[in-house]
């Protein structure tokens, strides 16, 4: 444990070459991923077994623009560990599942005030929190970070990734944000991550000007790939 924590400490502050691989090893390989793609996704796929399978709830943010249509300006989420319902029933649809508790949650629409976790815990039986998806300042541009530092107990465990490729969802393309490829810029939790089996979290197609922000729920399934 200790010689471990030197490792990452010493990996952290040289930012040496060799990616940090943890030991966590989901045993989900990447030729699962692409089992779960539409065929015609043209992704470069990752080699390696995934290391965290998450359920991901929480909003989509939007600004209404100038010219009456919603831009994206960030999101926020919880994520929680999903990798023991791999191969189960329940895998595919926990998405749909979790959209449907936290959407019963009308007064709420910010996920990290606590009572999404109980939700989660009490109607899914996901307990184990792995962390906490928003937008931070990368290099002048505001780009998506999982930060997972508390439930690691390791400060260099987060992504700053940014996107490599986008496909509408392959069941729902109406309602529900775009299935993700994203590439780690900063951290050493994953080099790789995908953001599939997204449900709700679409922006409505037009909007009148002047009337500000909106926030929009939604549930994805992330994987994360060393
Ligand atoms: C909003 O509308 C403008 C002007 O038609 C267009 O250029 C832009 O791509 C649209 N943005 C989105 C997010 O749809
Ligand atoms: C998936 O979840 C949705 C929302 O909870 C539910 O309506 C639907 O019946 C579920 N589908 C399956 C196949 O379990
Ligand atoms: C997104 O919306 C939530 C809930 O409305 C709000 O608490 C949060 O500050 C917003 N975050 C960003 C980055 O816009
Ligand atoms: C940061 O942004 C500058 C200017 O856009 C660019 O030249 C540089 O390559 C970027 N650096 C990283 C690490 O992305
Ligand atoms: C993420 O990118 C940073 C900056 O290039 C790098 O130091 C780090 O090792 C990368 N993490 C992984 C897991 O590849």
């Amino acid at each position: 444990m200790f010689v471990l924590a030197l490792l990452s400490l010493f990996l952290a502050t040289t930012g040496s070459a060799a990616p940090h691989h943890h030991g966590r090893d989901t045993g989900i390989s990447g030729s699962a991923l692409q089992a779960v793609l539409p065929s015609d996704a043209t992704l470069s796929l990752p080699t390696s077994n995934a290391n965290f399978l998450a359920l991901g709830c929480g909003v989509q943010n939007y600004t209404c623009t100038g010219a009456g249509n919603y831009s994206s300006i960030g999101a926020l989420a919880n994520l929680y560990d999903i990798s023991q319902l791999f191969n189960t029933a329940e895998f595919a649809n926990v998405t749909n599942c979790g959209l449907e508790i936290w959407s019963g949650d009308q007064g709420e629409t910010n996920p990290f005030n606590s009572g999404l976790d109980s939700l989660i815990q009490n109607n899914l039986g996901l307990n184990n929190k792995l962390g906490e998806h928003f937008f931070t300042n990368f290099n002048g541009t505001s780009e998506p970070e999982f930060d997972f530092t508390q439930s690691q107990g390791n400060a260099g465990d987060f992504t700053i990734d940014v996107k490599s490729a986008d496909i509408p969802s392959p069941t729902d393309p109406t309602n529900s944000v775009d299935w993700l490829a994203l590439s780690n810029v900063s951290g050493i939790l994953a080099s790789q991550t995908f953001r599939i089996f997204t449900a709700g979290g679409k922006q409505p197609s037009s909007c009148q000007p002047g009337s500000g922000d909106i926030s929009v729920k939604y549930c994805a399934q992330y994987w994360f790939f060393p």
